[in-house]
């Protein structure tokens, strides 16, 4: 059962990946009874690159409890729509003119490829992951606690808003479809109705599958909503943000904007530059103490979030041993049942 789902969101290049990475990584050696599932829901994966590990669109092993996936959204999208196109297919052919035009399969081929699905749709298909690991029936590992590292904040709220519209989504998709083989078949249905219509025996059939459609879409909503729930129930929001204006300009936006969606638990605020390094330089001493000011502005911000602060590492946080690092730095020995379910003192 999933118990928890961490999203990580934020401004471009705070840190997002890492932290997600390295959250991952520390919650897997303190928890080594629980599976951990790592998700990118960026379509510029990377967390290849964090784990110095090839992972890409399969439930691939870290440690012996963490799995890190970067799913393809264009295969679960072709996967998911070829059910729909296949219906679609069939109800076509049993109508009563278009159904005896020889071209028509191809037709549907060429129409309804998976460059023509929209970017929230295969967006969506992110999520299907999530529900795949809490489902008993499938092959896939049931996991404890999924972390997923969201884009930045403008495609994050988007994701958030999916679930709920995807319904809404495969509907117009559907219909705009169904409009183009309209379209096309009109000059040529009105020529041939009177001969063709002797042929016409399948509306009961065509009730069936149109009702297998619907049911399609049921079971779509079905999904939307689950989604949407465990977001609501098992989900928490953690922002990062450097210390800078830009960035914390957007977690103040990103949090406003995703308030009705998920849980804000915890911010970040990383990359901070250790204050025995400002002494060393004119330059550090200024950037630092602007950073300072920014570090207090956020605190303030944020006085009834659980904050978490991470100074700037000599060497970037990168492979098991680099992401850890940086899980010390950001954590410092906090238990995992606090990572998991921050408070606030
Ligand atoms: N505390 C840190 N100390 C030093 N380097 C860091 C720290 N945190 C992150 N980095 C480095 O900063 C860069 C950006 O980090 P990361 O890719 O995690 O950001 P992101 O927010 O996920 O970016 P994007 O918006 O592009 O997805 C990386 O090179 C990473 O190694
Ligand atoms: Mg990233």
């Amino acid at each position: 059962m999933i118990e928890k789902i961490i999203v990580l969101g934020g401004k471009g290049g705070v840190g997002k990946s890492s932290i997600s990475t390295a959250t991952a990584v520390i919650l897997s050696d303190l928890l080594p009874e629980k599976k951990i599932l790592l998700m990118s829901f960026d379509m510029a994966h990377n967390l290849s690159d964090l784990l110095s590990k090839e992972i890409g669109n399969a439930i691939t092993p870290i440690t012996s409890n963490l799995w890190a996936i970067e799913p393809d959204a264009n295969e679960y999208a072709e996967v998911y729509t070829q059910d729909l196109v296949n219906k679609m297919k069939t109800l076509t052919k049993q109508m009563p003119l278009i159904g005896r035009i020889p071209q028509i399969e191809e037709f549907i081929d060429t129409t309804f490829t998976t460059d023509s699905i929209p970017l929230a749709l295969k967006n969506a298909m992110f999520f299907q992951k999530i529900l795949d690991s809490e489902d008993v029936n499938s092959q896939d590992i049931q996991f404890d606690i999924i972390i997923a590292d969201f884009p930045p904040t403008a495609n994050m709220i988007a994701l958030f808003e999916i679930p709920e519209d995807q319904v809404k989504v495969v509907l117009k998709y559907s219909l705009n479809f169904y409009n183009s083989i309209k379209d096309a078949m009109k000059n040529f249905s009105n020529m041939f109705r009177q001969i063709l219509k002797p042929f016409d025996d399948g509306y009961e059939n065509r009730k069936e599958l149109g009702k297998e459609i619907f049911d399609m879409m049921v079971e779509l909503e079905k999904r939307g909503e689950r989604i949407t729930e465990l977001i609501h129930n098992v989900g928490s929001l953690r922002l990062v943000s450097i210390a800078e204006k830009p960035s914390f300009e957007e977690v103040k936006r990103a949090r406003d904007l995703t308030k009705k969606y998920i849980n804000l638990d915890a911010v970040h605020i990383n990359m901070i530059i250790p204050k025995k390094h400002a002494k060393k330089c004119d330059f550090c001493g200024q950037i630092s103490s602007v950073q300072q000011k920014y570090l207090q502005e956020i605190k303030n911000e944020f006085r009834n979030t659980k904050i978490w602060e991470s100074d700037r590492l000599k060497e970037e946080p990168i492979g098991l041993d680099g992401l850890r690092n940086l899980a010390k730095e950001i954590y410092k020995g906090t238990s995992a049942n606090e990572i998991l379910n921050p408070t606030v003192i």
